[in-house]
């Protein structure tokens, strides 16, 4: 699959080629399974900020992904009104990712079965790095990795439920917990064994939240410990938008 952005408004961020001139071919800067990607950018899924709207303003920049707001599977197997709202694309939106939480491996397989039959989505993210107490109290968002068993049996089902579109799935962690319960190394194999394309790691931990814990990261390209060297690795920056105090974060 090659991406393409919708035709672009006026803006200083593209050079028109000549009139006539046939557009180089670009070569891809990021593969995430069949998907190729002009630009390795990958907008950090934001729940509340990366809409339609939001989306569109960055595809003005260049090829990159542009995943949604996060989902919820329970929602969306229900079809609330908004996360209905939340999946959908406009036609020049492609390719069409779409990030799922959830931490029962049978409500999101149904969902992934969903985005599947209905042709929802060209790639899904697993958010595995919500880090508020409300949820990871109760073991799910970024404390879920911490069990392996529920882990494996998620993105093995997601997997499974995505490979009968070839759509690529992704899943997104934090380091770990805490600095003395870390995950992502057990987390990043695992999930490269069940056929995750790529893994975006948050350097911090749950206990971190939003804020410092980025140092001590293993670096993902430069260590061989971190399994995602053998699959496409992608960093989220989301320090660059606004954030808004009132908006949920995940
Ligand atoms: C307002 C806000 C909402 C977020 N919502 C999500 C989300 O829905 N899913 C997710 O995986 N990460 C979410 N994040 C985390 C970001 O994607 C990103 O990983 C994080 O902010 C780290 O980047 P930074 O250090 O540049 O802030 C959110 C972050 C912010 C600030």
């Amino acid at each position: 699959m090659t991406i393409q952005t919708h035709p672009a408004r006026p803006s200083a961020a593209h050079d028109d080629p000549a009139p006539g001139a046939a557009a180089p071919a670009t070569p891809a800067a990021l593969r995430i399974g069949g998907i190729e990607l002009s630009s390795p950018v990958v907008l950090a899924p934001m729940a509340g900020i990366t809409n339609t709207a939001f989306r569109r303003l960055c595809r003005d920049y260049g090829g990159g992904l542009y995943v949604t707001e996060m989902v919820t599977s329970r929602a969306l197997v229900e079809r609330s009104e908004k996360s209905m709202r939340i999946i959908h694309h406009e036609p020049y939106e492609t390719p069409r990712s779409v990030q799922l939480y959830g931490v029962d491996p049978e409500t999101m397989g149904q969902a992934v079965r969903m985005l599947v039959e209905e042709d929802r989505a060209d790639h899904i993210d697993l958010n595995f790095g919500c880090p508020v107490p409300k949820v990871t109290r109760k073991g799910g968002g970024s404390a879920l990795p911490w069990k392996t068993d529920l882990f494996e049996a998620i993105v093995t089902t997601v997997v499974r439920e995505a490979s009968r579109a070839d759509i690529p799935v992704t899943v997104k962690l934090r380091k770990g917990i805490d600095a003395d319960h870390l995950t992502y190394l057990d987390a990043g194999r695992i999930a490269l064994r069940a056929g995750v394309a790529a893994m975006t790691l948050h350097g911090r931990t749950t206990a971190d939240l939003y804020s410092g814990g980025r140092t001590g990261t293993r670096s993902p390209g430069s260590r061989s410990t971190w399994p995602a060297r053998r699959a496409a690795v992608c960093q989220c920056w989301a320090t660059a938008t606004s954030s808004p105090r009132r908006t949920r974060r995940t």
